[in-house]
């Protein structure tokens, strides 16, 4: 790998996880269900009839892998706060246990130096807020404040990091449009719907963390999206108004209103359909932010598909190498969506929040895993958020997805993306040799700032 030369001295090197994917314990101190423990009861929803009931029992665990991340010697932890835990009815009482689960979580973060990314939506909508409508309801906007308000007024003291929303594509496209992530519909105006309550309910947590927060220095609030790169397949015109389509429906569908622009007018005629936009809501979303989050993992190369759903652009197959989730490694990609985000919205500070791959890991009889793919992966990651940084894009942190191997949604436990392998049968925890080489990374990095 060649030298990061190019990113800034006070880089903030991390680590992702969240809350649904690893800590099980689903029904311990209060927790009511999300729409994911539902989602899991479906049959054939999750693979393999897995379900997040135990996942990593990071619940019981969090002290163990504490310890882990002090292993790889990250400047940062980014988690998420399980919604059904704080407030389990969605709206109203707050859960005193479930609060003080991450009141705790942080403590020892700040004592072993480890500054809390703490992200408050990662996708476990209680589902008594389901059962009121979920997303396609403006109340649950309304409700997801009133949520991070009182989350921001218990850690605010001490947490200054904070992301309102993770990957709202998934929440609105592929819980909704989709359907095979929670709530599993498959209906486009829900799915819009779903897509502007959740862009102001970003809007309106924001505004509440910045009220609630009390710690000396004024809170860093952003959003985190998962934005990509899109190819056409061909250059027949077809295809090249579907990649444009595309584009608007996975990128500026989300970044446009973020940054002030409203919807993409293109984008509400192709949809057919107006979102749910109230006097006052295009302001409240595009409130300025303090920092931009892109989980970067795949560019997408689609072709024209007039028959499908929205936006009628079909991804295609592209040679070259791909992860155990068949998506293509790309790290061109990165650095392509990364310039472009900065120049086209004038991005200030932008985090890759979430950074990984899945890989069918080999335990070898000394029970290491050399997961060479992982660490080739990594690099050239790297190698390309230096480049960004290089054409000046404002980076100012990386995390990588993910701390643990952990419930990776409807795929189930068989795709794994930890630094660390779990097993599931003993809960045993062993760092992968990706794991040594993201900290070796980190400390030659810190040598190389003096
Ligand atoms: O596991 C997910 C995570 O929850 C959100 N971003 C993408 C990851 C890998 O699919």
């Amino acid at each position: 790998m060649h030298h990061l030369s190019n990113l800034s001295p006070d880089f903030v090197w991390g680590v992702a996880t969240a809350a649904y994917q690893i800590e099980g314990a689903v029904d311990v101190d209060g927790r009511s269900p999300s729409i994911w423990d539902t989602f899991g009861r479906v049959p054939g929803a999750i693979a393999n009839g897995d379900t997040g009931d135990v996942a990593c029992d990071h619940y019981h665990r969090w002290a163990d892998d504490l310890g882990l991340i002090r292993e790889l010697g990250v400047d940062a932890y980014r988690f998420s706060v399980a919604w059904p835990r704080v407030i389990p009815t969605g709206t109203g009482a707050v859960n005193a246990k479930g609060l003080a689960f991450y009141d705790r979580l942080v403590d020892e973060l700040l004592a072993a130096g480890i500054r809390p990314f703490v992200t408050l939506y990662h996708w476990d909508l209680p589902q008594v807020l389901q059962d009121k409508g979920g997303w396609p309801a403006r109340h649950t906007a309304e409700a997801f404040a009133d949520y991070a308000a009182v989350v921001a007024a218990k850690l605010g003291d001490r947490v200054t990091d904070w992301t309102t929303v993770n990957e709202p594509l998934c929440v609105a496209w592929i819980g909704h449009l989709e359907g095979t992530m929670a709530p599993g519909l498959r209906d486009l105006p829900r799915a819009i719907d779903a897509s502007h309550h959740v862009l102001l309910g970003h809007g309106l947590a924001t505004q509440a963390i910045r009220s609630a927060t009390t710690a000396s220095t004024a809170p860093n609030v952003g959003i985190v999206l998962n934005p990509s790169p899109v190819d056409a397949a061909t250059d027949r015109p077809e295809d090249l108004a579907a990649a444009i389509r595309a584009d608007g429906h996975t990128n500026r569908w989300w970044l446009d209103p973020l940054y002030g622009r409203g919807y993409p007018a293109d984008m509400v005629e192709a949809y057919r359909y107006e979102p749910p936009v109230l006097a006052g809501d295009l302001d409240t979303i595009a409130a300025p932010t303090d920092y931009l989050g892109v989980n970067y993992y795949f560019r997408a190369v689609v072709a024209d598909d007039p028959s499908g759903p929205a936006p009628y652009a079909k991804q295609v197959e592209v040679p070259g190498r791909h992860t155990a989730m068949g998506w293509e490694v790309s790290p061109g990609g990165l650095a392509r969506i990364l310039t472009r985000i900065a120049a086209d919205y004038g991005t200030e500070r932008i985090y890759v929040t979430e950074q990984g791959s899945a890989w069918q890991d080999t335990v070898e009889p000394d029970g290491s895993i050399e997961d060479k793919d992982r660490i080739d992966y990594l690099e050239r990651h790297l190698e390309a958020i230096d480049a960004a940084a290089a054409e000046g894009v404002p980076l100012a942190g990386y995390f990588v997805w993910s701390l643990l191997d952990n419930l990776e949604w409807a795929y189930g436990y068989d795709k794994r993306f930890g630094l660390v392998r779990v097993d599931y049968a003993t809960q045993q925890r062993t760092m992968k040799a990706s794991g040594h080489r993201y900290a070796q990374i980190i400390r030659e990095y810190r040598a190389s700032q003096g």
